[in-house]
């Protein structure tokens, strides 16, 4: 029996990856920060049993002590798509145990910390106790990267690059940490404003494959391209107010390319509007660095740095709050990224 466990952050995408070809090869290359508090805790115990040495791992999965059977099916189409990777999990049983520091549908990919925690938990072991090792970093961004696209950027801390740009950096296959932030950006906040903890009425899968025969498709690849080189150049000068353009037109892009596909969807919700409008008002009036992003779904990632943490408490946080259901505000910061628990 081994068992090992991890913990890893969700991450927050800064340019968006929206569209991918098979294999979870993005369209376009993405650039993130990783967060601190919202983690995936993860235990993996494995156990020999007495099915042969060339049958898929068998499961059991628990969420907060809880049997989750229905979570079996994602998790052993991702361990039979790492299989060759690893091939000493044939033939054994899995029991993993996980949690989260957040709650469900709150904005905050728990796939990505998820995918990242379990890719972690495997690496470790193969590197442990199968082929005795170091851990390779790569290869568990790859692995989590086959779970959940975005997943392969929680294998890092800080600001985190996915998929290869035009200046030859960066991997299709896994992410790769940027190396070149100003100091300007080494503490930068993430509030999450919870406007609504509904289900999506379009799952991240189907939105991805909705960008095929999409009539944008081409030029936002591109200008997901652009953008990657642009923001990290942003990234080394450390220019705040450029940041903010970017990360704010990615957000609206991403949102643009769900309206004008075929069926179109609307993931934001009035709220959403709502609160970006009362951020506008407030960096027009303040000259503050605050800004906004928004994955595939309503609720609205207020992006900040240090200079700002004060205002945004006392003043901005009593005119958004109320939006929030049931007040709920997830206050999380950039983070160093996954690591190995006692
Ligand atoms: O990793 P997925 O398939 O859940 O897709 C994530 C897509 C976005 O969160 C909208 C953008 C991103 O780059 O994280």
């Amino acid at each position: 029996m081994y068992t090992t466990r991890w913990i890893a952050p969700s991450n927050i995408a800064i340019v968006k990856y929206w569209g991918k070809f098979d294999h979870q090869i993005p369209a376009n290359p993405s650039l993130s920060f990783t967060l601190t508090h919202s983690h995936t805790d993860t235990k993996l115990t494995v156990i020999e049993s007495k099915t042969t040495q060339n049958d898929d791992p068998t499961l059991e999965v628990f969420y907060d002590g809880i049997s989750k059977p229905e979570f079996q099916p994602k998790i052993l189409k991702f361990l039979q798509a790492i299989l060759n990777e690893y091939p000493w999990l044939k033939g054994k049983l899995l029991k993993i145990e996980t949690k989260n520091t957040f709650p469900h549908s709150s904005g905050i990919a728990s796939s990505a910390s998820g995918m990242a925690a379990l890719a972690c938990c495997i690496e470790d072991l193969h590197a442990t106790y199968f082929v005795g090792q170091p851990f390779r970093w790569h290869k568990a961004s790859e692995s989590a990267r086959l779970g959940s696209g975005s997943a392969c950027r929680s294998v890092y801390g800080g600001f985190v690059q996915w998929g290869h740009s035009s200046d030859g950096e960066g991997s299709d296959f896994f992410a790769t940490p940027v190396q070149e932030v100003h100091p300007n950006f080494k503490t930068i906040y993430d509030y999450i404003l919870i406007l609504d903890s509904g289900e999506k009425s379009v799952s991240s899968t189907v939105g991805h494959s909705l960008m095929k025969n999409h009539p944008y498709a081409s030029h936002r690849f591109k200008q997901g391209k652009e953008n990657t080189v642009k923001l990290k150049a942003i990234l080394k000068t450390g220019d705040w107010s450029r940041f903010i353009e970017l990360m704010e037109s990615e957000a609206l892009t991403l949102h643009a390319m769900m309206m004008t596909s075929t069926p179109p969807f609307i993931l934001m919700k009035p709220k959403t509007l709502e609160a970006i409008q009362k951020i506008w008002q407030f960096r027009q009036t303040t000259n503050l660095p605050i800004g906004f992003t928004l994955d595939a779904g309503a609720n609205l990632h207020l992006i900040f740095t240090a200079d700002a943490l004060e205002a945004v408490e006392q003043k901005l946080l009593p005119e958004v709050q109320y939006l929030c259901e049931q007040n709920t505000i997830i206050k999380d910061l950039i983070g160093r990224g996954p690591f190995k628990a006692d």
